[in-house]
């Protein structure tokens, strides 16, 4: 079964449809594909579909496709025959053998060669393959989750993936909404993971997230979605030490320091500059001065809402982070962004 620590959780609106999906699509014999940006949670809820469905006491497999090369990926999925290649000495079965009955994993499909793709699609559709090296034909009997995170019918439309295959995969997919569209998400998993490093560093309570803390996880966009999320609540919690006071310092970016080697790009000139130079292309206009008479409140307004633009951008849209970026506090970004509509 699946671990405790695997528990999905949730309960926003699009976290809860997402759910509903998964069982329903469970217990259909059918291939599924899973596609979501990276730390949405596709490995769990590829076990989740595995679990809610009839093969839950038969194997589950995992395979990550883009971790072998092409021929290896093959021989670990079909397994081989003693002799297929250099080293194979013994014959060795394959995932497709050990999940049969079961499920199979795919992850990171995108990116199987469109050999392997042409054995996948007759092991899917009728259960069939042979071993590498073999001419044996072995019959299985395993229902196939992919999962990925590039978009395949565009791969498929420039020749990098067989259409057949996504058809014949894509009987339902899933979509798994990132982080930031569902924000109900945040705090409950900021919660769940809190708690769980408390307990691992044996505090006795957990103090729970300042205000503060609160709002920076809320306003921040997760690129890294759920995995990202984890991290930052589990470097916060350590860094917080004491396990008494509501823990209020959130670091986004374990990089960040006065000490980090300084990056060769000229994106400093903005803020190093007392007049201002080009915002690295976008604002290149604000530089020079205008032909004609000119409207100097109007012109400086059109310049502060470049530069918070540019703050913003270079924070991957963290406010917490854009404020001292920019020199101001974080009541002061927040006015600025207000007067110039960009919240
Ligand atoms: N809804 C959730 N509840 C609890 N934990 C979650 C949830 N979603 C994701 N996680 C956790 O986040 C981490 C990343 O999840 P997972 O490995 O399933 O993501 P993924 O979509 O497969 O990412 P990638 O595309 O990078 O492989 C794991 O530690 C997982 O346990
Ligand atoms: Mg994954």
């Amino acid at each position: 079964m699946a671990k405790k620590q695997d528990q999905i959780i949730g309960d926003s609106p699009a976290f809860l449809d997402l759910m509903d999906q998964i069982s329903r699509a469970a217990p259909l014999d059918r291939p599924m594909l899973v596609i979501g940006e990276r730390g949405t949670g596709k490995e769990l809820i590829a076990a989740r579909l595995h679990y809610l469905s009839n093969r839950w006491n038969k194997a589950f497999q995992k395979m990550n496709c883009a971790a072998l090369a092409e021929t290896l990926l093959e021989s670990e999925l079909f397994g081989y025959e003693p002799g297929a290649f250099t080293g194979a000495r013994n014959r060795r079965a394959g995932r497709f053998e050990a999940a049969d009955e079961g499920s199979l994993f795919l992850d990171e499909i995108g990116t199987m060669s469109m050999s392997a793709q042409e054995k996948l699609l007759r092991v899917i559709e009728y259960g069939e393959f042979e071993r590498v090296g073999g001419t044996d034909t072995i019959t299985v009997d395993v229902r196939v989750i992919g999962a990925t995170n590039i978009d395949l019918p565009a791969a498929a439309n420039a020749g990098e993936f067989r259409h057949d295959l996504l058809d014949r995969l894509a009987f339902d997919v899933i979509t798994v909404p990132p982080l930031r569209e569902r924000r109900e998400d945040i705090m409950l998993l900021a919660e769940h993971f809190g708690m769980a490093m408390a307990r691992e560093l044996e505090w006795l309570v957990f103090p729970g997230f300042s205000k503060k803390a609160t709002e920076a996880m809320m306003d921040y966009h997760w690129p890294g979605n759920v995995r990202e999320l984890k991290n930052v609540v589990e470097r916060a919690i350590y860094r917080a030490w004491d396990g008494e006071q509501p823990v209020c310092d959130i670091i986004f970016d374990p990089f960040e320091s006065p000490f980090r080697p300084p990056v060769k790009t000229n994106r400093k000139q903005v803020a190093a500059s007392p007049t201002p130079g080009p915002i690295q292309g976008e604002a290149k206009t604000i530089d020079k001065s205008p032909d004609g008479p000119f409207d100097l409140r109007e012109e400086v307004a059109a310049f502060e809402k470049k530069l918070y633009e540019h703050a913003m951008e270079e924070n991957r849209f963290n406010q917490r982070a854009a404020a001292p970026y920019a020199g101001l506090s974080y009541d002061q970004l927040r006015h600025g962004l207000k007067k110039h509509e960009l919240l």
